[in-house]
C-alpha cells in the first residue's frame, strides 16, 4: 500500500495518502459517509472522499492525535462542547435506523459517535479540533457517548476525577450519572471479550482496566 501507515488505532490499518486517509470500510460505510457529509459544516470531522468495495477515502485531519492528551480543564471543556455540537447536528438523521454497525439503542436522541475518546481526537495548541473514526456511529441516547467520553477523557487520567466528570457534564449540558457510566463500562468489557475485531485489546487485557474503573466508580458513588 502506498502512503504512510498511521499508528495508534489498533483495529484498522490506516494509511495517509497526501491530504487523505485510506482505511478499511465495513458494510456500514455508506451510512457513516452520509453522517460525515451531514457533519461537514462543523469542520471537525473527516469529509468522505471515496468508497469502493472494502476501503474508504476520508480527508486527513491535521493536528496531534490524543494518544497522550492534555489534562487541563480548557481542553476537557472544549471536548464536551465538541461532543454537544456533534450530537446536536445529527438531530435530523435520528430516524435513519438501519445501515449502521450497531442497532439503534433506545431511547434514541441523536446519532452517537460511538467511540468519542482522546485517541480518536486531533489537537492543536493543546485544544481538541477534530474527531475521527466514526465506524461505531449509531442512533442512541446522548448519555451513551457522554459516559464513554467521561471514561476516556476524565478517568483516563488519575487526578480530580469527580470534579472533572462534573465539569465535563456541565460543559456538555447534562447531569452526571454513575449508573450510565457503569452500564457503558460493562458494555466495553463485553465488547473486548467477545468482538472478533478486538484481538489486540483482548490480548493486552484492556478489560482489566475497565473492571478497575467499575470498582472505582462503585467505591466513589456520588
Ligand atoms: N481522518 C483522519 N485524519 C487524521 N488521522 C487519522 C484519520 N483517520 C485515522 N487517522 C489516524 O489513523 C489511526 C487509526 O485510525 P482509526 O480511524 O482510529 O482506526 P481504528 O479503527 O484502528 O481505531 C489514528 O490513530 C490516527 O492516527
Ligand atoms: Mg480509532
Amino acid at each position: 500500500m502506498d502512503g504512510e501507515l498511521l499508528t495508534g488505532g489498533g483495529l484498522n490499518q490506516v494509511f495517509r495518502v497526501g491530504e487523505a486517509v485510506r482505511r478499511p470500510a465495513g458494510p456500514w460505510a455508506p451510512r457513516v459517509h452520509e453522517l460525515l457529509r451531514h457533519l461537514a459544516p462543523l469542520g471537525i470531522a473527516p469529509v468522505p472522499l471515496g468508497l469502493d468495495e472494502d476501503h474508504e477515502l476520508l480527508s486527513y485531519l491535521p493536528g496531534d492525535v490524543g494518544h497522550v492528551f492534555p489534562s487541563d480543564d480548557a481542553s476537557l471543556i472544549e471536548s464536551a462542547r465538541m461532543l454537544r455540537r456533534l450530537h446536536d447536528a445529527t438531530l435530523d438523521l435520528v430516524d435513519v435506523r438501519d445501515g449502521w454497525q450497531h442497532p439503534a439503542r433506545e431511547p434514541v436522541e441523536v446519532v452517537l459517535h460511538g467511540d468519542f475518546a482522546p485517541y480518536n481526537t486531533t489537537y492543536r495548541d493543546g485544544l481538541p479540533v477534530g474527531i475521527f473514526d466514526f465506524d461505531s456511529a449509531h442512533p442512541g441516547p446522548r448519555w451513551w457517548d457522554v459516559s464513554w467520553a467521561i471514561i476516556q477523557f476524565v478517568f483516563g487520567l488519575p487526578h480530580e476525577r469527580e470534579r472533572r466528570a462534573l465539569l465535563f457534564c456541565e460543559a456538555y449540558g447534562c447531569d452526571y450519572d454513575d449508573e450510565h457510566v457503569l452500564t457503558r463500562l460493562d458494555d466495553a468489557i463485553r465488547t473486548i471479550r467477545e468482538h472478533p475485531a478486538f484481538v489486540k485489546q483482548r490480548a493486552e487485557r484492556h478489560d482489566l482496566h475497565y473492571r478497575g474503573l467499575i470498582e472505582y466508580v462503585q467505591a466513589n458513588r456520588a
